[in-house]
């Protein structure tokens, strides 16, 4: 059994929908275990208690939200080495880099010794507030998909 630990920061729903749609593609997988957290909620001294987590944020300027950027080092400080971690974000318009490649930079600099299980996810939404474009969910359902069969390889 693998557990998995999505956490999201969402203000219009856009990346919590990614974020679900995530679980689903896991949940084809048997013998995986998925809690879903919105970042403002998450326990996250429990994180340990996961294979892995996969953290999500909406593309603010060119970044995650604070409140995820302020959860990956707080990731940094727990005993998490030798679990995964990846990374999905949402966006209007790709910059010159994403708030996935932002994150995986952080974590690249503040997780020593945890594995990236995935490439980053950036999915398309239509406006502000979404919704999300066309043909972006199935890439959701998809990587949630390789996120589970990574773990039960593993
Ligand atoms: C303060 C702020 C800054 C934003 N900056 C960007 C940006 O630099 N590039 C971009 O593509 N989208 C940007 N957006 C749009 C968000 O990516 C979009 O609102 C988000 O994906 C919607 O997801 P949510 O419903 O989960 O919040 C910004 C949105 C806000 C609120």
């Amino acid at each position: 059994m693998a557990k998995v630990l999505v956490v999201y920061a969402s203000k219009w729903g856009n990346t919590k929908i990614v974020a679900e749609t995530i679980i689903e593609g896991i949940g084809g997988t048997p013998g995986m275990e998925t809690t879903i957290k919105n970042v403002n909620e998450v326990d996250f001294d429990r994180a340990v208690e996961y294979d892995a987590v996969l953290i999500g944020s909406p593309n603010h300027a060119g970044s995650a939200t604070a409140g995820i950027k302020k959860i990956i080092s707080r990731l940094g400080k727990l005993q998490f080495k030798g679990k995964g971690i990846a990374f999905f974000d949402t966006y209007i318009a790709k910059g010159f880099e994403t708030a996935v490649k932002k994150m995986e930079k952080q974590a690249g600099e503040k997780l020593l010794g945890v594995e990236l299980i995935a490439p980053g996810l950036s999915v398309k939404v239509k406006g502000l507030q979404g919704p999300i474009a066309d043909g972006e969910l199935p890439k959701c359902k998809e990587f949630g998909a390789r996120v589970a069969a990574k773990l039960t390889n593993s």
